[in-house]
């Protein structure tokens, strides 16, 4: 059997543990970055105000590593909108992921003022902290969403169309800064545009909540299932575990695979209806029935029609290998949900 990069990458790093920065690690992809590099035994340094994030996915993630892994994260409850937050949690640190953003294009919708604070002139202070603190890599969560307008299908990185919501333009400059960072001082970053990532400890909760975890909730608990528009709406589900593989393999690369944004996506496209159906079955084989029937409202304002990513950017100049399908994806998240929302009835 061939060994894959990000095999090699974690055996190179079990054996020479780094300190790693994750802001945001109170939130999704932050906690979940949290848990595979706990189990590496790698240190981790992580920074949140709980704007978005919970102390749950916390404790879930200690519950989870060796009360040994547990003691090489030291947490720091702090705000990106402070430069000395984030000077305190660069210092002495090899490698950065950058989550903390305030993310949902309907909730920039609601308060561009506040995304805008968060998403670009937190990034900007999480980039000079770093630059300062002259740590060896930078890698930050961008988006899909910076494809905006365009319409090709599959997307590449460099055609990129007009921003369709506030969330979408706080990713582009995010995009614009990283550039500028490494002509202006010679600061290299590595930006991620991540396609909808889902997994365990991906909020179903708030008026913010993503489709996969908002739908999975309202069938377990038995409530209306909304579907946006006609439902043909479609998307590269991404599952979690190839979102931080993509991290892993960002933040360890060489140079020349620097300053590049790369799409972090499986190179599929499920429209809602199929997302409908599949969540449903996959419930249904975790003893869940979901008898309703899905309610069509109308389009979401600021959403894409179709998104589906061309890969082949990462797989080459990183070695990014999808492990998990949509389908796969959900197998595995399913019971972490049912679990979880049978347990806060
Ligand atoms: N989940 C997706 O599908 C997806 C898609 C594209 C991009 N992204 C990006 O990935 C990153 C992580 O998203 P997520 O899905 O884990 O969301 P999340 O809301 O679960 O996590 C974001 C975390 O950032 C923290 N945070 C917010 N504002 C902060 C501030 N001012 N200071 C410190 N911490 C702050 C929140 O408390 C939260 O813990 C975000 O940058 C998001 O824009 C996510």
């Amino acid at each position: 059997m061939t060994t894959t990069t990000y095999e090699t990458v974690k055996q190179q790093l079990v054996s020479e543990p780094k300190t790693w920065l994750i802001t945001g690690v109170a939130g999704f992809i932050g906690s979940n970055l949290l848990e595979t590099l706990l189990l590496l035994n790698q240190k981790v340094v992580g920074l949140d105000n709980f704007a978005t994030g919970f102390q749950h996915n916390l404790d879930e993630v200690q519950s989870i590593v060796s009360a040994e892994q547990w003691a090489n994260f030291s947490f720091i409850e702090g705000d990106i909108r402070r430069l000395e937050d984030c000077q305190t949690a660069c210092a002495d640190v090899d490698y950065v992921l950058h989550q903390a953003a305030l993310g949902s294009v309907p909730r920039s919708i609601a308060n561009p003022i506040a995304t805008n604070e968060t998403n670009i002139s937190g990034f900007l202070n999480m980039l000079v902290a770093a630059r300062d603190a002259q740590v060896a890599s930078f890698t930050y969560a961008a988006s899909s969403s910076t494809y905006g307008d365009h319409p090709a299908l599959p997307k590449v990185e460099e055609n990129i169309g007009n921003p369709l919501s506030p969330y979408a333009v706080t990713k582009y400059v995010n995009e614009l800064y990283a550039d500028v960072f490494s002509r202006t001082y010679g600061f290299n970053t590595i930006g991620l545009r991540y396609f909808n990532i889902f997994g365990k400890r991906q909020t179903p909760d708030g008026a913010y909540a993503a489709v996969i975890p908002k739908w999975t909730s309202a069938m377990i608990t038995g409530d209306t299932v909304y579907i946006n528009g006609d439902g043909d709406t479609s998307r590269d589900f991404n599952f979690i575990e190839n979102a931080v593989q993509a991290n892993i393999l960002a933040a360890t690369a060489n140079d020349n695979a620097k300053n590049e944004v790369y799409n972090v996506a499986v190179g599929g496209r499920t429209t809602l209806n199929t997302l409908y159906v599949a969540l449903k079955e996959n419930l249904s084989a975790n003893g869940v029935d979901y008898a309703q029937e899905a309610v069509y409202r109308d389009f979401r304002e600021g959403d894409v029609r179709h998104s589906q990513a061309d890969i082949s950017k990462i797989k080459n100049a990183l070695g990014y290998a999808p492990e998990f399908d949509i389908i796969q994806g959900i197998q595995k998240a399913m019971p972490w949900y049912v679990n979880f929302l049978q347990n806060s009835l």
